[in-house]
């Protein structure tokens, strides 16, 4: 409470001081009381500190895509301990992580940072990391809050989405972790949802989140996603990342003294920034810094690695290899594995066993090849396929190193397609010619295509494994270890099936519509019936398990039980995954999905062991949002308890009827007016049936072309049109050129710095490219004269000085008078 209280003895100026960052990674400070800064740190898959230009030697974990397949509650809180204890040794206050967002598209160029396409295992990992972490008195940063499902455009994409598909599908893994873990802050997405930035948006950081959520910490920007400061304060955005300084600060005094901005909503903001500092201080910063063992973190890393793979296929047993096999190991990935993606993630790996050398360490009779050019995936290379080839022949069995490429695993741009890179494809394909008995290691980010997929005995799917890749992989290869992760998004058999086939990208208005509402992942494969390539949920075993016993019964506190037994039927030990999946049996006035997930287990079992698994479902677990009641609703009737080992492989289940208080009798008839959705026939949907859906007319919703100008809120890539526009677009493709950058890194500078709204410039560089500057620049871009820019730039010299020198002045200023105070 010490640094809460403190708001009181600041003036408003120092106030508005603490509603933007001190720089690139801190909060604010003040020395006058004491109040220290913060430092904010990525996350989520390990500490990406910064240091000079780079980043602090730190553990590399698997990603959030392979964490997500363990689904494994225990082992994600105590990854998250670990985070927190790591966090401590390194004075980070705040983790910026866990990355909650529902994964609608196998595209999005983050799905690797995601967990799921469900929202409820989503965010039932994403409250234990947060626990975790938060039991160390370190802070989590949940994000990006809300509907973020794309990085094409991520400044300035509009979520088009149904309230229902947000309360059910988008906000719902985020309500989940606020209700059950209270996350000290959470960071506001770039995007817009139905027009409006999430980080002006009143009703989802102050009505939503505070109002009917319960959530008691700091809303923060994600990095530059502050449109407008003032709005976005008025609105419940209590710090914007990176700092502006003096340029925030004048512009939001500026606004007090105009009267659009008050007193007490300056102070709210800065008292809950001080509140976080309070958090920190008691939680950490109190104590000296522990020391960091990086080598048993390391090993930590290693043994969580082994918990996530995902099997996809083992036709007659390929899998695991014997000791006594000569084995090809083929694919440059094996010397040079694909452990993590790039941007937030790109964490500085303390020590990355490679797999060859992994397999080489056990004494195996090995042999190796290529197989591919890693700098030129999109080249299949007939000599190196050839080498493959020979190498495979020779060898009673293949690991055969497959990955996607560097560029679909990063952020500020998504994949083209669901292909993996061709060169990859051609060997597969060569070395399944000539070796009946080839195991594929898949190292993706998200969903790909396999087209190869009969061809080969073996698939297992590690995603993105972190430093422990290596190390781990032996003992799952050679079976000391079952592989028991299960898949936490659908794999379809093509691009051409997902329900959201006809709105991937943002369209020319940079609306990406979601038309599919809530028929995300296998809610919509499941309900259309349609076949899928590796169902959600799924994943194969060494082991084989048995279910049974199934019993659901209501209990006192009006929740229901839900019992049943797990025998492992095989002869090794293995852990078992189980889903509960909830589905309606009767005829609904809206659409529903055919089952969604409402509780999972992981567990570990000797041969022969039953284990009894015992789960509870709340009254959530009925529940549907009603947008014309504007609140969860429970529909009363028969409702059918699957227990599962997939969404696809139901092998318990029983009814139960379920009773309401609810009147339902003023919802609307969704039939009437929304049709194909009842099948999720969305194919069929056309834009008035989304319409409908969407509660809106979007014809009236687009913007008016009347005036083709662009604004300081567009971006260098929104000037094609325009001369000099093209030219401007041009020179910074000459960033591509440099040599020795890798290629995802320069796309994610090139695409940020075209995708950028010119105005998060001017934040971004501290109002030292001042928004005058910003107007000439934007005067170019509409091919306005030369000599007009250069007057405008003239006139934003002074407040360039300013931005450059009033820090300096002030700071100087307050040195001063606590002097003479003293
Ligand atoms: C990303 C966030 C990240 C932040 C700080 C942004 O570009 O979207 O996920 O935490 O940068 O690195």
């Amino acid at each position: 409470m010490e640094f809460e209280l403190s708001v009181k003895k600041m003036t408003l100026r120092e106030q508005i001081s603490f509603l933007t960052g001190k720089d690139f990674w801190h909060t604010a400070a003040l020395d006058r009381l004491g109040i220290p800064p913060l430092l904010l740190s990525d996350g989520p898959t390990g500490l990406r500190k910064m240091k000079g230009f780079g980043n602090i030697t730190a553990i590399c974990y698997p990603s959030a895509a392979a964490i997500a397949s363990s689904w494994d509650k225990e082992g994600t809180k105590a990854f998250g301990e670990k985070l927190g204890d790591e966090c401590r040794a390194e004075r980070v206050s705040v983790l910026l992580g866990p990355g909650v967002n529902i994964k609608r598209s196998p595209l999005c160029g983050r799905n690797f940072e995601y967990y799921s396409e469900d929202p409820f295992l989503a965010g039932t990992l994403a409250a234990n990391y947060i626990n975790g972490v938060q039991s160390k008195g370190v802070g989590t940063s949940m994000k990006h809050f809300a509907a973020n499902s794309t990085e094409d455009f991520r400044f300035k994409a509009d979520s088009i989405v149904d309230e229902r598909a947000l309360r059910e599908i988008y906000l719902r893994g985020f309500e989940i972790a606020v209700r059950h873990a209270q996350p000290w802050t959470i960071m506001m997405a770039y995007n817009k949802i139905n027009g409006k930035y999430c980080t002006e948006n009143s009703w989802l950081m102050t009505d939503v989140l505070r109002g009917e959520w319960g959530f008691q910490g700091l809303t923060v920007s994600d990095w530059t996603a502050t449109a407008d400061r003032v709005r976005g304060l008025k609105a419940g955005l209590d710090l914007e990342m990176p700092g502006a300084g003096y340029y925030t600060v004048q512009k939001v005094a500026k606004a007090y003294r105009a009267g659009e901005v008050s007193a007490e909503e300056i102070e709210t903001g800065a008292r809950r920034v001080l509140n976080l500092v309070d958090k920190a201080a008691e939680g950490h910063l109190s104590e000296a810094a522990p020391a960091w063992d990086k080598e048993a973190d390391h090993a930590y890393a290693v043994e969580l690695a082994k918990k996530c793979p995902v099997l996809l296929k083992n036709d007659n047993q390929l899998l695991p290899f014997s000791k006594d096999d000569k084995i090809a190991i083929i694919g440059a990935r094996a010397k040079k594995p694909l452990i993590k993606g790039g941007g937030s993630s790109s964490v500085n790996a303390y020590k990355v066993d490679t797999p060859y050398n992994a397999f080489e360490f056990r004494g195996l009779d090995l042999s190796y090849a290529d197989g591919y050019d890693l700098t030129m995936l999109d080249e299949v290379k007939p000599t190196l396929l050839e080498e493959a080839a020979e190498v495979a022949k020779a060898a009673d069995k293949v690991l055969l190193f497959v990955s996607c490429s560097d560029m679909d695993v990063q952020e500020g741009f998504d994949h083209v397609n669901m292909d993996l890179p061709v060169a990859m494809n051609a060997l597969v394909e060569k070395v399944a010619d000539v070796n009946k008995n080839v195991a594929v290691i898949l190292s993706t980010g998200s969903a790909v295509i396999l087209p190869w997929a009969d061809k080969v005995g073996a698939i297992l799917q590690t995603y993105l494994l972190g430093e422990g890749f290596g190390a781990a992989l032996p003992s799952l290869v050679l079976g000391e270890v079952s592989p028991s992760g299960k898949l936490a998004e659908t794999y379809p058999k093509s691009m051409r099936d997902l329900a959201c086939a006809k709105d991937l990208k943002v369209d020319n208005d940079l609306n990406l519509k979601y038309r599919e509402s809530i028929f995300v992942g296998y809610r919509y494969f499941d309900t259309a019936e349609k076949e899928v390539a590796y169902p959600f949920g799924f994943g194969l075993s060494y082991s084989k398990f048995a279910y049974s016993d199934l019993k659901v019964v209501r209990t006192a506190d009006e929740k229901v039980a839900v019992c049943f037994n797990i025998t492992n039927a095989g002869d090794m030990k293995a852990d078992e995954i189980a889903q509960v999946y909830v589905g309606a049996k009767f005829p609904s006035k809206v659409y529903r999905a055919r089952k969604e997930l409402k509780e999972f287990a992981r567990v570990s079992l000797e041969p022969g062991e039953t284990a009894k698994v015992e789960l509870t479902l709340d009254k959530c677990a009925f529940e549907y949002f009603s947008v014309d009641l504007d609140k969860w609703v429970i529909e009363p009737g028969k409702y059918s308890i699957m227990v599962g080992a997939s969404s696809r492989d139901i092998r318990l289940t029983e009814d139960i009827d379920i009773s309401s208080a609810d009147d339902l009798s003023k919802e609307a008839d969704y039939a009437d007016f929304a049709p194909h959705y009842f099948k999720a026939n969305i194919a069929e949907v056309s834009d008035v049936e989304f319409c409908n859906v969407l509660g809106y007319d979007l014809d009236e919703y687009l913007p008016d072309r009347t005036d083709s100008r662009l604004t300081a809120e567009d971006a260098i890539a929104d000037a094609v049109a325009s001369k000099t526009g093209r030219k401007i677009n041009g020179y910074i493709d000459m960033v591509n050129s440099i040599p020795g950058v890798p290629d995802a890194y320069k796309k994610l500078v090139t695409e940020s710095v075209k995708t950028m709204p010119l105005n998060r410039m001017v934040q971004v560089s501290r109002g030292i490219f001042s928004d005058n500057m910003a107007a000439g620049l934007v005067t170019l871009l509409n091919d306005g004269s030369p000599m007009d820019m250069v007057k405008l730039f003239a006139l934003g010299v002074p407040d360039t000085l300013k931005a450059v020198g009033m820090p300096a002045l002030q700071k100087r200023a307050a040195k001063s008078t606590e002097k003479k105070n003293r």
